[in-house]
């Protein structure tokens, strides 16, 4: 397999920082997808199923400030239990899913339409975060961003900002947007999340590991490293890393890296937005909310924003 020279970047360019990290989108190859898919059906693992319990409860009142006939855009392949809830509900004149993996993208979007014959649908591949052309059909229908999952929160907050504009500008003024966002709430059900009895996460993670080892000829002793998910409370967020259980030493692409015990690679971040600071980013990357639901604990909110024309004063 010729190793990808985004993914060797990457895993070199971040190892050679200190603290070291890599960025976490490497964590989805076929297993880590696999694992991570399985990490959402885990009793700890919150966010799916309250999400998806609350667009369930949430619809008919989305329907009625969306309305129907819009072109609905999801930044990420349509989930088979959350989409439906959404493209029933509101009964778009056209979905366009966007991914980075085409193979996952049709099979999802084939799913999708045996679920809801008549819907017309539009794949595109493209990583979300870049430049999305979407099809001619949609330029005259008002649209509607669908980004569920809180996959917002595995953003910084200057790439989440950066992010949402660019959302904006593919969507249009006027567009509106109906994203997930994890709220924060006590660390012991935080870290329980990110770090479940079974073990997953930590296999997740540690996939990592391994995905190196098998693409860029590496090899780090992936015994010699264990999962740890940590509590950010400055900066409102869950940290992965793996962590050198002993001092080590390897070689990745022919370099060669050493960590000491104790010392992590750090692997994602997980936000975690109060109310406010929910609200707050959102306004910053250019949507204003218009209406928030969240379920009884409070545990995840949805958040329906609008890309209004931008005014200059005050
Ligand atoms: C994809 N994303 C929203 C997940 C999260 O909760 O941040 C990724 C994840 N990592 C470990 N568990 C779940």
């Amino acid at each position: 397999m010729t190793p990808d020279p985004a993914f060797r970047d990457d895993v070199l360019r971040g190892l050679r920082q200190q603290p070291p990290a890599v960025p976490a989108r490497w964590l989805y190859d076929s297993q880590g997808s696999e694992l991570f898919d399985e990490i959402t059906r885990l009793p700890s693992y919150y966010p799916t199923r309250t999400e998806t319990a609350l667009l369930q409860e949430i619809m008919p009142e989305v329907a009625e400030r969306v309305g129907q006939g819009r072109a609905v855009v999801e930044f990420g392949a349509g989930s088979l239990t959350k989409t439906p809830l959404l493209l029933e509900a509101i009964r778009p004149a056209l979905y366009v899913p966007v991914d980075i993996s085409g193979d996952y993208l049709r099979a999802s979007a084939a799913e999708l339409a045996a679920k809801l014959p008549g819907l017309p649908i539009h794949t595109v591949v493209a990583n979300f975060s870049d430049a999305i052309a979407l099809p001619p059909e949609a330029s005259v229908l008002p649209k509607l961003g669908f980004f569920p999952g809180s996959t917002i929160g595995n953003f910084v907050p200057a790439s989440a900002t950066d992010l949402l504009r660019h959302f904006r500008a593919v969507l249009g003024t006027g567009a509106l947007l109906l994203i997930g966002m994890d709220r924060v709430k006590p660390v012991e059900r935080l870290i329980a999340a990110y770090d479940d009895p079974q073990g997953v996460t930590a296999a997740f993670n540690l996939n990592l590991l391994h995905r190196i080892n098998r693409e860029l000829g590496g090899t780090v002793p992936v015994d010699a490293f264990r999962h740890e998910a940590r509590w950010n409370d400055v900066l409102s967020r869950v940290e992965m890393h793996l962590v050198a259980t002993g001092d080590v030493a390897f070689d990745i692409a022919g370099e060669p890296f050493r960590l000491a015990a104790g010392s992590s690679i750090h692997t994602e971040n997980s936000h975690k937005y109060g109310p406010r600071g929910g609200r707050m980013l959102l306004l910053a990357g250019g949507w204003t909310p218009l209406a928030e639901w969240t379920d009884p604990a409070r545990d995840f909110a949805v958040v329906l924003a609008e890309a209004e024309r931008e005014r200059f004063a005050p």
